[in-house]
């Protein structure tokens, strides 16, 4: 058997299903039963009733939301090092410091944070419904956090004032997209159009067709009449886009645009952590409860 065959077996037999991520390897993406951004992978999470076990092949929050949102099953980070640095951004002082200096300032965060964050929150959203999350709140002045580029892209859509907690939060990767390789990339294909993710910076913004979430942009991609895309996210998603669009052209905004925390992840680790069980994600009750108020009140909007 290889590798894959004795991890499909395995899955079986422990009733498991396979999270992935859209940025995740080509062969995580090909054996698993979903792949998704970070908002759909938590929906899926909870709709899994039959499984037993939840195996999270993506970063230590999307992990830790999926445990927070399903208490009675197992859920694995396969790779334990898989951390978002932007996530790590944000501490729980920061947000009660923001909250003394802000009291009426209702605080929305990013589920790009821990779970000991979100518990110190009034409600979370993702990249695919901040907007959204934030026209619904009864407030000109919101506290938002971590992302600095996500905050201003809100708040430039809802005409809100977002504060941003920490001043100066941000995705490594994201920001290694810069507009001077689209101008050059658009000298070679003058008719591709040009699709990011909002962690890219104002000046991404700026020369973008379409700004949406991971998943967002592979629906527009697909919906779109367009045949030429420069992707401005992690280079992980082009694997989708070619698969659901054979014949259509991707060509990402930025070689070196790889977040190294998703691809802690391979084959050998999953396998790994299914068979040993592990490493299972722990978020004490006390924060899981807090936490869950905040996801769920984003789910309602
Ligand atoms: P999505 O929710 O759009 O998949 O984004 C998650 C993320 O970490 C982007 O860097
Ligand atoms: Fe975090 Fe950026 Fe990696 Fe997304 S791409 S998981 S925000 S470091």
């Amino acid at each position: 058997m290889d590798l894959t065959e004795k991890i499909l077996k395995l899955k079986k037999e422990k009733k498991a299903v396979i999270l992935a991520h859209n940025y995740q390897r080509s062969e995580i993406q090909d054996i698993a039963d979903y792949i998704g951004d970070s908002i759909e992978l938590s929906r899926k999470a909870v709709e899994e009733k039959d499984a037993e076990m939840i195996v999270f092949s993506a970063v230590d929050f999307m992990a830790e939301s999926a445990a927070i949102l399903n208490p009675d099953k197992k859920v694995l980070l396969p790779c334990l090092g898989a951390r978002c640095p932007m996530a790590q951004m944000l501490t729980v002082d920061e947000i009660k410091r923001a909250k003394v200096q802000y009291p009426d300032a209702p605080v929305v965060l990013y589920v790009n944070t821990l779970a000991s964050c979100k518990a110190h929150c009034d409600v979370c959203c993702t990249s695919a419904n901040a907007v959204e999350v934030i026209k619904s709140i009864d407030a000109e002045t919101i506290l938002f956090g971590p992302d600095r580029n996500l905050a201003e892209y809100v708040s430039e859509k809802t005409g809100k004032t977002l504060i941003p907690i920490p001043e100066n939060g941000f995705c490594p990767t994201h920001l290694l997209f810069q507009p001077e390789d689209i101008a050059v990339l658009k000298m070679q294909h003058p008719n591709a159009t040009v699709i990011i993710h909002p962690e890219c910076s104002a000046e991404m913004r700026q020369v973008a067709d379409f700004i949406g979430s991971t998943s967002k942009m592979c629906r527009y991609a697909k919906e779109s009449s367009a045949t030429e895309f420069i992707v401005g996210t992690e280079e992980g998603i082009l694997h989708r886009l070619r698969k659901e669009n054979p014949e259509k052209h991707f060509n990402l905004a930025y070689e070196g645009a790889i977040c190294p925390n998703m691809k802690l992840t391979t084959l050998d680790r999953l396998y790994v952590a299914l068979k040993e069980e592990k490493h299972v994600v722990k978020i004490p009750e006390g924060v899981a409860k807090k936490a869950r108020g905040s996801l769920e009140r984003m789910f309602q909007v």
